[in-house]
């Protein structure tokens, strides 16, 4: 694992579009990994400017997300593909078809998660994944558990996670309570894992990847056995380092 430590978010976004950026330079089809939350927000709004004032070009690239609220419509802002929409796709020159997000209103959850997983497959696999990290250590919805799930699944939100994500919703009643997730294998089989974290309440859950053991109760523990993982996280996030 590779750390580099920032003075602060906003350095943190920068370096992570850049990293971004050259990937998708250097291999103009290539398949991003992408998350949501607030993490990425910033690397995202980094490579919008890259793609409007330097001409980043988006047309050939490939992306599919980490998960999607199960029950949500894409047209309901508090889902992840409405999220996507309007914090990059409906500012970059990405094609709109080219860009994947589980359907969070499948009649059956589990053949979209099925349809999913086949999908990752054919595209084969991600170029790079990026990834924010739960203060319990969740990467995508993968909640700490007695084991690592493969593949894409439906899977519960862990309270912390409930308590974490209210702040996006009127009321924490409304914060959907499952959600279809990537699943272990598919992150695990990007070429490269970008992992970000700001502020100190992922303190924890960074020093128990970076130095814990690897264990399903910490999730992203697992990526020690990824041969290529930069995490970038600022002094907040590695100040119990
Ligand atoms: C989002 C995702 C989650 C978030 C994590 C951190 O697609 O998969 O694992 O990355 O919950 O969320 P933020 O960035 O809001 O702190």
């Amino acid at each position: 694992m590779k750390v580099i430590k920032t003075e602060n978010y906003e350095e943190m976004s920068l370096q992570a579009a850049a990293i971004i950026a050259q990937l998708v330079k250097d291999k103009p089809d290539c398949v991003l990994g992408l998350a949501t939350g607030s993490t990425p927000i910033g690397a995202y709004k980094e490579l919008i400017r890259k793609h409007r004032e330097e001409g980043l070009d988006f047309s050939k690239v490939q992306s599919v997300n980490l998960d999607e609220y199960a029950g949500l419509s894409p047209e309901n802002e508090q889902s992840y593909r409405y999220f996507m929409r309007s914090n990059l796709f409906d500012a970059i020159n990405i094609v709109p078809e080219n860009t994947h997000v589980p359907c969070g209103l499948a009649e059956d959850l589990d053949a979209e998660c099925l349809r999913y997983e086949e999908l990752i497959a054919a595209l084969g696999g991600t170029d790079i994944q990026v990834l924010g990290i739960g203060r319990n250590g969740h990467i995508g919805f993968n909640e700490p558990a007695e084991e690592f799930i493969v593949s894409t699944h439906v899977t519960g939100l862990d309270e912390s996670t409930i308590d974490a994500n209210k702040r996006f919703f009127a009321s924490e009643d409304e914060v959907p309570r499952r959600a279809l997730t990537m699943g272990i294998g598919a992150i695990m089989s990007a070429k490269t894992v970008l992992l970000l974290a700001s502020g100190s309440d992922k303190a924890q859950a960074i020093k128990d990847t970076v130095t814990g053991e690897v264990t399903p109760r910490v999730q992203a523990s697992i990526l020690r056995f990824h041969p290529n993982v930069i995490v970038i996280a600022d002094k907040a996030a590695l100040s119990l380092i």
